[in-house]
């Protein structure tokens, strides 16, 4: 491997953002690669930067460690990946991101109308919901009203620590 392409665990976490620890998290969970110097230093190619930013972006629109895993599952390991690779892994995420700006908007617009969650506070909810018949609809319980991103029960907030 290039000496120019080798990082130090240091420099990682100096150009990513991320604690060591962190790097180091990540690369326990099998999401980064390193090689060991001849000191046992942690030598790391700089296509892991690439990695990381995706991690983050990726835990920042809430998506789960797991849902890290598979899609950088997708990436060939032990060679650098290329535009196809990445282009490979943002047609996969594509479906899972509209999904996800869907029920942001939803979020953003809807929370001043009834949302069917059976508080029968608002106005509208005499009309959308009259005595709380949300109740018995499928997507019961909670709001019923709300897009299935909004309703899962482990929510958008991801297991990864930053
Ligand atoms: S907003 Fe709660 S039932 Fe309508």
């Amino acid at each position: 491997m290039d000496a120019r392409d080798e990082l130090s665990i240091g420099q990682v976490a100096e150009r990513s953002g991320f604690t060591a620890s962190a790097v180091r998290y990540y690369e326990s969970e099998g999401l980064l690669e390193s090689s060991r110097d001849a000191g046992g230093r942690r030598r790391f190619r700089r296509t892991v930067l690439r990695r990381l930013a995706f991690i983050r972006a990726a835990s920042n629109v809430g998506c789960s460690l797991q849902e890290i895993r598979e899609e950088l599952d997708r990436l060939p390991s032990g060679r650098t990946p290329n535009k196809a690779d990445w282009h490979r892994i943002s047609r996969h995420w594509r479906a899972r991101l509209d999904e996800r700006i869907e029920a942001l908007e939803k979020l953003r617009d809807g929370l001043d109308s009834c949302i069917g969650c059976g508080c029968l506070s608002l106005g509208t909810c005499r009309m959308s919901n009259p005595r709380d018949a949300a109740a018995s609809d499928a997507r019961a319980p909670g709001a019923a009203f709300l897009p299935t991103a909004l309703r899962r029960e482990d929510g958008f907030h991801s297991s990864a620590t930053v």
